[in-house]
């Protein structure tokens, strides 16, 4: 799953922007799956994303594709630990990690779409914009891989 030089920078830049957030690097403190953070996640996610556009040639906003898949999981807690949060994490924390990003950047509308119906079809309304539907893919094609430990946290260096 190499992407060109071009292409590495072209994704590096797009995610230091978000990286110089102390609260987005806050999510390298929370696993996700097996020994992964929740950064290390949303990093692939990020990755696979823009991959999977380039190879299969699917004509994205880029920018925003990479900024949403990296912001998707931007919940900040330990959906491990029993809280008194409400309501079910899976079908939650798409809202949370919304409203956490909302905070921080300015998001289009894309970007809004790609966090909010990144667990489609567990939660009921699909995706608007194709970069929903391949963030949404890669984040569950990442989870299965984490899961598995067939992907090490790291896999993705920016
Ligand atoms: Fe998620
Ligand atoms: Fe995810």
């Amino acid at each position: 799953m190499d992407l060109s030089m071009s292409e590495k920078t072209y994704f590096k830049q797009c995610v230091s922007e978000l990286l110089c957030s102390e609260q987005v690097r806050m999510m390298d403190t929370f696993i996700q799956h097996a020994d992964v953070s929740c950064l290390d996640h949303c990093l692939s996610v990020a990755y696979t994303s823009f991959w999977m556009s380039r190879r299969l040639g699917i004509s994205v906003d880029r920018r925003s594709m990479i900024r949403g898949a990296l912001l998707h999981d931007f919940f900040l807690y330990d959906w491990h630990k029993k809280s008194n949060r409400k309501g079910l994490h899976g079908f939650t924390h798409p809202r949370t990690a919304l409203e956490n990003a909302q905070h921080q950047f300015q998001l289009n509308e894309r970007e809004k779409d790609i966090i909010l119906r990144h667990m489609w079809p567990l939660t009921p309304i699909p995706p608007k914009y194709r970069e929903s539907f391949l963030v949404s893919f890669a984040d569950k094609f990442c989870s299965v891989m984490e899961t598995l430990r067939l992907r090490r946290p790291g896999h993705v260096t920016v």
